[in-house]
């Protein structure tokens, strides 16, 4: 009797709009087997009397074991990256810088159009993606990320724990009893990155893989309303010292990203400084003039180099296992590209 192979199916549509309309749509179904890696590609144009009509009717771009192997992948100098927070700012810089670099990237973020969009640009071949809350346990993200990246391509060379909330933003005498709000926070910028870390141990160590946590300068600054944030930060800093040691094969590096132009720093103005006014005058004064002078960072400065070092292998970057160090610190130079990742200082 034939043995069946083992088969797990996953699934992505985008459609893409002309004049309101949807013009064409993009189906990938990567399948994986016990036998070999099947994508499944179809796109069908849609004409002005809806019937769809397939262009490239589901061309099979098999790839054999061996092309979707962990050795030829590292032959080529291609690394698997596991990066969470990817749907926008930092997180989607480093996604776009290491996938212009041909590496192979499973992302994470709840927002699952963005993640598509990566998946439509760069292709099934680069890109998986899962999308949901990281704070979700009951999902089991940490464990199917690891699983999705070594089904897919035999290895994990790095985790970027990017995914990060404010929230919850209020000083501490205000905050409801029970905690609760500071254990969501804990949720998703700790307890969430520790599974992620916890899940990727065993592959990152097979690989002498990389960790890099990406933490803030409020885990060793105070900011009124913030301590929520900061304190999850000095513990994210905290799990890169414990991990240096604990996992003497993997390097784990905590990055402080500076101020940087995102949907964070716009919430912090918009929300917390003119809405509900929970930030002190000299904080707000500084995140206000930071914007209004241009001194807030390009994402692609700090992200170009977490993604610079999340791919290396240099004895340099291994020698900084455990450190909490800024992405515009010396000790990085070798990582920072100065064109490129010009922008202001924090
Ligand atoms: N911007 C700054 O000035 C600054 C300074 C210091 C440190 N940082 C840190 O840098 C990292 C990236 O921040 P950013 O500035 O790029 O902020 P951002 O634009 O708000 O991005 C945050 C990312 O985290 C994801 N995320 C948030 N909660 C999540 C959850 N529960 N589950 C899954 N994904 C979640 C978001 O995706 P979805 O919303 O799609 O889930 C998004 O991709 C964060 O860790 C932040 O603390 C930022």
């Amino acid at each position: 009797m034939t043995k069946r192979p083992t088969i797990a199916l996953s699934y992505h549509q985008l459609c893409a709009y002309r004049n309101g309309k949807v013009d064409h749509c993009f189906l990938s179904i990567p399948c994986y087997s016990t036998l070999h890696t099947h994508t499944q590609i179809g796109i069908f144009h849609l004409s002005s009397s809806s019937e769809s009509r397939p262009v490239r009717k589901s061309s099979n771009i098999a790839q054999n074991t061996m092309a979707g192997s962990g050795e030829l992948l590292e032959k080529n100098g291609e690394k698997v990256v596991i990066l969470s927070g990817a749907s926008r700012g930092i997180g989607l810089a480093i996604a776009h810088q290491l996938l212009s670099n041909s590496h192979k990237l499973v992302l994470l973020s709840r927002s699952h159009a963005a993640l598509d969009q990566l998946h439509y640009q760069y292709g099934s071949d680069r890109v998986e993606i899962l999308a949901g809350d990281l704070s979700d346990f009951s999902q089991n993200f940490a464990g199917r990320a690891v699983d999705l990246a070594v089904s897919r391509w035999g290895r994990v060379d790095a985790l970027v724990v990017n995914h990060g909330t404010l929230d919850p933003v209020k000083k501490i005498a205000d905050l409801e009893p029970g905690v609760g709000e500071w254990r969501n926070g804990f949720d998703v910028n700790v307890f969430a990155g520790v599974d992620l870390v916890r899940a990727a141990i065993p592959s990152l160590r097979a690989t002498n893989g990389r960790i890099i946590l990406t933490s803030s300068g409020a885990a060793i600054s105070g900011y009124q309303g913030w301590a929520a944030y900061g304190a999850s930060k000095a513990a994210l800093n905290h799990l890169a010292i414990s991990l240096a040691v604990e996992e003497p094969l993997i390097t784990t590096i905590s990055i402080r990203p500076g101020v940087v132009d995102t949907e964070m720093q716009r919430e912090i103005r918009d929300v917390h400084i003119t809405a509900n006014k929970v930030m002190s005058e000299k904080d707000s004064e500084k995140f206000l003039g930071l914007k209004e002078n241009g001194g807030l960072l390009r994402p692609e400065a700090p992200g170009g180099v977490i993604a610079r070092l999340c791919v290396d292998s240099g004895e340099k970057g291994r020698a900084l296992s455990g450190k909490f160090l800024s992405w515009n610190d010396e000790a990085l130079s070798e990582f920072q590209e100065d064109s490129e990742d010009a922008g202001a200082a924090s």
